[in-house]
């Protein structure tokens, strides 16, 4: 079967949406600092390019959680790689690329949480709420998306197109 991608968000509408986020960010920080947490693989992609944009002093660590195979959840979520430094007193932001069904953030939300950071948030470039099986809520929503297979930004279908520079819809035809 073929894989067809059509874009869903253009390229200069996920810069431009980024770009906002980094800058309500950097209000709501004034005077602080931010300690980034990029989840990856995904995440990876959004946290650069918001880093960029973001005007208070950031650091940043990466974590591997992964929960995914193929195109279907399976709810398992493992540590495949932990952060390198304590965030406790830290002002955390954690970095998604999608919110689809809850399970990997909550999980990784309350890990977080038990580390004591001095403030947790969650920025996500994308929300698919109807998908949602345990309740978790972004402060920082890129957009919110139907509940199709994404692509892009980010998002692969079996590691691929992560490096497409837009937010697309894969689909499969004969
Ligand atoms: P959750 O635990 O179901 O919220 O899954 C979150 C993870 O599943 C994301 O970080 C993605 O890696 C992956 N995921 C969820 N929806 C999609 C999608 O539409 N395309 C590609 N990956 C997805
Ligand atoms: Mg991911």
């Amino acid at each position: 079967m073929a894989e067809r991608i059509e874009v869903l968000i253009p390229e200069e509408e996920v810069d431009e949406r980024i770009r906002q986020l980094g800058e309500e960010i950097s209000r709501d920080y004034e005077g602080k600092e931010v300690h980034l947490i990029s989840v990856l693989k995904g995440g990876a992609f959004v946290t650069v390019e918001l880093a960029k944009r973001i005007t208070v002093p950031v650091t940043l660590d990466f974590m591997y959680v992964s929960s995914y195979s193929g195109t279907e959840s399976t709810g398992i979520v493992k540590i495949v790689k932990d952060l390198d430094q304590a965030i406790a007193g830290k002002n955390v932001i954690v970095v998604e690329d999608i919110l689809d069904t809850g399970r990997t953030l909550s999980y990784l939300l309350s890990l977080l949480n038990d580390r004591h950071p001095a403030s947790l948030r969650l920025c996500t470039l994308l929300d698919k709420p109807e998908r949602r099986v345990t309740e978790v809520k972004a402060d920082y929503t890129g957009f919110t998306v139907p509940d199709k297979f994404i692509v892009g930004y980010g998002l692969d279908y079996d590691q691929k197109y992560r490096n497409l520079p837009y937010v697309g819809v894969l689909s499969f035809e004969e």
